[in-house]
């Protein structure tokens, strides 16, 4: 039987080796340990014979938009409901907060659809391009897909955004 609940420091190691299980073939973002450390109350991790098997987290812009990250389960426990607990976990938290907009970039947007998340354009979601995306080697080219559930933000939390525009070559 799974359960999920709200990790703390001593899951660090355990998140860590999850997530990094799935960054080298660029499935998540590599997280560092002292990454995971500041952010620990971000995640919740799921457990079976008290024993992590999955890992998820939820960043807070604002009460308008949240965005679910480095969400993955072992291999071992695939397909065994971990993942959707550790969505509803994340979807939970978010809904405490009165967020009203959860978003997240993915690779497996059927996954999320499954889950209720719609499509999304990336220009709808500028606190996560400010944030993340401007300082992405893949700015231009992202394969990412924007998914959100909820209401879109109407505005942003970020003032004054500075989006760089696609970098034009020039020929002389
Ligand atoms: C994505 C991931 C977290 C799903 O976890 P999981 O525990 O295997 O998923 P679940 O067993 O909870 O599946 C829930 C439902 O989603 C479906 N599902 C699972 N993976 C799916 C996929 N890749 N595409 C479409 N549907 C999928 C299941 O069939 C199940 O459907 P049901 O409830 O109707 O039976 C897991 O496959 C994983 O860790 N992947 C590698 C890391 C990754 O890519 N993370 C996402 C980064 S954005």
């Amino acid at each position: 039987m799974v359960r999920t609940r709200n990790a703390i420091l001593p899951d660090v190691e355990q998140i860590h080796a999850i997530i990094r299980a799935y960054s080298g073939n660029g499935m998540l973002l590599p997280r560092t340990l002292a990454e995971l450390r500041e952010n620990v109350r971000d995640f919740v991790v799921a457990e079976e014979d008290g024993k992590i098997v999955g890992c998820g987290a939820l960043h807070l812009y604002g009460m308008h938009l949240a965005e679910i990250r480095s969400i993955a389960v072992t291999p071992s426990t695939k397909g065994l409901g971990a993942g959707r607990k550790l969505v509803e976990a994340l979807l939970q938290e978010a809904g405490r907060h009165e967020v009203t907009c959860v978003c997240l970039f993915t690779r497996i947007p059927e996954f999320f659809a499954h889950m209720g998340f719609s499509l999304a354009k990336r220009d709808d979601l500028p606190d996560k391009i400010y944030k993340d995306c401007v300082h992405c080697p893949a700015f231009n080219a992202c394969d990412e897909i924007a998914m959100y559930r909820g209401e879109i933000p109407k505005h942003s939390g970020v003032r004054d955004l500075q989006i760089p525009k696609p970098l034009v070559k020039l020929t002389v």
